[in-house]
């Protein structure tokens, strides 16, 4: 486009005189918007509740994680650890399916991505933004459950993301923590009721622990 503007200073090109009122009452209103938004508790639009992708793999926690009894760590590897919940390896589930019902037709994409090397293309079922900073082992550590955050995956065929994963959830919890705090060693246990009142057992753990999580703009985004 062309500008008669000096060399190196920037201008607004013409056509945006119409629309430079609207811009300016924008970036004017732009730090009243943030306060409310945070003040409401975050963006309201209810993220993906019951996404549900089909999955390449007909695998069912139901089963593995349920009537089975597998603790979520045999294959989520990494979650105490890191901030990301590694995937399984083909590896990891051929240590069974090696033996058990190695014929079976449910199980072929499965092998052919052991013979192959190549990994089975799971779908994602969470997808935070990527401007939005989490960690599990942060989480873990204070001693909150996957159950408060995913529900009863040991009860599901098919995962499903059963909350928003909004701004406003993050913060709800973050403010008032106490009613799902728990001993960290029990993370992982999936039908565990707090002895008594939640919010009181809660508060004597994260008072014992000095759990204070953070409400600070950087602590999610950095
Ligand atoms: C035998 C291995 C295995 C066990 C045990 C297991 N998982 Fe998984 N998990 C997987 C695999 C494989 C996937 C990817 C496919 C899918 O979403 O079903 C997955 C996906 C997930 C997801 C969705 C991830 C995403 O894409 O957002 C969550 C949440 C999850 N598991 C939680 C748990 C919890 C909680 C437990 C314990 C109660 C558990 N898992 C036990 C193998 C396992
Ligand atoms: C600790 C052992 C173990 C591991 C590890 C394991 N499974 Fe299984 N899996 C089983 C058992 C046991 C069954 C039920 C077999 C039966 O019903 O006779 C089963 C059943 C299945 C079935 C249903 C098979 C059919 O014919 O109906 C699928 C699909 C499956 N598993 C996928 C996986 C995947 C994918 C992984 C890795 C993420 C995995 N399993 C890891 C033990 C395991
Ligand atoms: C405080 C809430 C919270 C807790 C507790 C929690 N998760 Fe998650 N989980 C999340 C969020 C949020 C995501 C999406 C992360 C992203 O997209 O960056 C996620 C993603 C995942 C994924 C997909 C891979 C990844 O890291 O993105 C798996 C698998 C998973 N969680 C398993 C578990 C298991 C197993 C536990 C318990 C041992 C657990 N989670 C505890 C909130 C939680
Ligand atoms: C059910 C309760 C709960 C939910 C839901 C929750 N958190 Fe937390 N969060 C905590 C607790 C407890 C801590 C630990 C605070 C401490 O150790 O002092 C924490 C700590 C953190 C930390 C600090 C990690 C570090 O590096 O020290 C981050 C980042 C964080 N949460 C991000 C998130 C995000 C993003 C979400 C929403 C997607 C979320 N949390 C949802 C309870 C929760
Ligand atoms: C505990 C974690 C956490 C804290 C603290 C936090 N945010 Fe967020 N924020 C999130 C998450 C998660 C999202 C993404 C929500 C989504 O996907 O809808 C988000 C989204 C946003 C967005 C995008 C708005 C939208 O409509 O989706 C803005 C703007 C924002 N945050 C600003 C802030 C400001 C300003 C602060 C400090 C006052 C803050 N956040 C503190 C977790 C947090």
């Amino acid at each position: 486009m062309k500008s008669d503007a000096e060399p190196g200073r920037f201008v607004f090109p013409a056509w945006t005189n119409l629309i430079r009122p609207a811009l300016a009452i924008v970036l004017v209103t732009l730090p009243a918007y943030l306060v409310a938004l945070v003040w409401l508790g975050g963006s309201p639009k209810t993220t993906d509740v019951g996404y549900r992708p089909e999955q390449p793999v007909p695998f069912s926690h139901a089963l593995h994680a349920g009537q089975l009894g597998m603790d979520c760590r045999y294959c989520h590897t990494t979650v105490e650890r890191a901030a990301f919940a590694a995937i399984p390896p083909t590896q990891t589930c051929m240590n069974c399916h090696k033996q058990v019902r190695a014929n079976s037709p449910r199980l072929l994409t499965v092998r052919e991505s052991y013979a192959s090397g190549l990994p089975i293309p799971w779908v994602k079922v969470h997808d935070l933004p990527d401007y939005a900073y989490f960690n599990h082992s942060a989480h873990l550590r204070a001693g909150v459950g996957c159950a408060s955050c995913h529900g009863r995956v040991d009860t599901m065929e098919v995962v499903q993301q059963v909350h928003t994963l909004s701004m406003g959830w993050c913060l709800d919890c973050h403010r008032n923590p106490d009613p799902h705090l728990r001993p960290p060693e029990l993370v992982t246990v999936m039908d565990w009721v707090a002895p008594g009142d939640p919010a009181e057992h809660g508060r004597r753990l994260r008072e014992a622990a000095g759990i204070n999580p953070s409400v600070d703009c950087w602590t999610c985004h950095r």
